[in-house]
């Protein structure tokens, strides 16, 4: 796609079972914490709630100004991380918040972001406006850094190789740039689906916008944000976001014995269950997947909030 170009809506990713899970109906207020293209904000107002919109990318909020002016004194946005949101609007104050984590497709296809190594753009890769680019980290970190990133967070087993490439081209300040770069370190195996560059994007655009820190710190305000008997829902769409999710639930819910061998054991005196044991994780159907290959990778975790107070421990995942 050009630059410039419009980029096509946003597919809402298991529509259906994130409202079931989270029951919008009149006098229920649901927080979206991502709302992109405001499909679950939309479906949510249709049945007849009161939504608040959370997006980090003022270009998001921007582009939903005519839902404001639709739902008619029901919806509110606000231009800001998820991880703020108990801060800015009061605990216990929401009756679900929905999370639908990573970028949207008009983010993603919008060569502007440098999200893509399909198409050349600037290596910005913020959703937000605030913080270092993708491109001021390749400039300025060390190699092991940079090799760290793509290791950790894009299981790029070619990583220390890349991060050496990188920093033998420096600098760098476009995504074909980078794409290239990947390419000729990693090589295309024939018949191979995946473009190698996929795995080095994914891990610096997590890396850019501190994805999984903010993960952590979103759960933590949920469990402050819900009422009792509130609903959370949360979308993930890679291994990394999913088992922080599924260790935050497992850890709230009173479920974790004994710690993973990365955590202590939970004190022996923990707090009250904040959460009630979470449902059976879901993925989408085949239909949907058809439909919106997006979806491939989605799994949903839901979970119903106790009455017990908020944990005063900090969630460390
Ligand atoms: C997958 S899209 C959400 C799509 C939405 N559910 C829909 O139906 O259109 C993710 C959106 O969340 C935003 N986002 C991602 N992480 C965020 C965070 N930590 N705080 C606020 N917004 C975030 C992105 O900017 C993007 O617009």
């Amino acid at each position: 796609m050009a630059a410039g170009a419009a980029a096509p809506a946003h597919v809402p990713v298991m529509l259906a079972e994130v409202m079931e899970a989270l029951r919008p109906g009149p006098g229920v207020h649901l927080v979206d914490g991502t709302y992109g293209g405001g499909g679950y904000a939309r479906a949510a107002l249709a049945a007849g709630a009161r939504v608040t919109g959370f997006d980090r990318d003022p270009r998001a909020i921007a582009a939903a100004r005519e839902d404001v002016v639709a739902a008619g004194g029901r919806l509110t946005l606000v231009c800001a991380p998820f991880s703020t949101m108990a801060a800015r609007l009061g605990p216990t104050s929401a009756d679900g918040v929905a999370l639908d984590l990573g970028v949207s497709s008009m983010q993603l296809d919008d060569p502007a972001y440098g999200l893509s190594f399909r198409f050349d753009g600037p290596l910005d890769m913020r959703m937000g406006a605030d913080g270092p680019t993708a491109a001021d980290v390749l400039n300025t970190a060390s190699e092991a850094d940079i090799a760290d990133i793509l290791f950790r967070l894009g299981e790029e087993r070619a990583a220390r190789r890349i991060a050496r490439a990188i920093v033998a081209a420096r600098p760098l300040s476009r995504t074909s740039e980078l794409a290239d770069i990947v390419r000729r370190v990693v090589g295309r195996r024939p018949g191979q689906a995946i473009d190698p560059a996929t795995r080095s994007f994914q891990a610096l655009r997590i890396h850019v916008n501190d994805e999984l820190g903010e993960l952590a710190r979103g759960l933590a305000a949920a469990e402050q944000l819900l009422v009792p008997g509130g609903r959370l829902a949360v979308v993930s769409f890679h291994s990394l976001e999913d088992r922080i999710v599924k260790r935050f639930l497992a850890e709230r819910s009173g479920r974790v014995a004994h710690g993973s061998r990365h955590r202590p054991a939970r004190p022996a005196r923990a707090p009250a269950p904040s959460f009630a044991p979470p449902a059976e994780p879901r993925r989408p159907g085949a239909a949907e997947i058809a439909r919106n290959p997006r979806a491939r990778s989605a799994v949903l975790r839901a979970a119903v909030r106790s009455a017990a107070p908020a944990w005063q421990q900090e969630f460390r995942p």
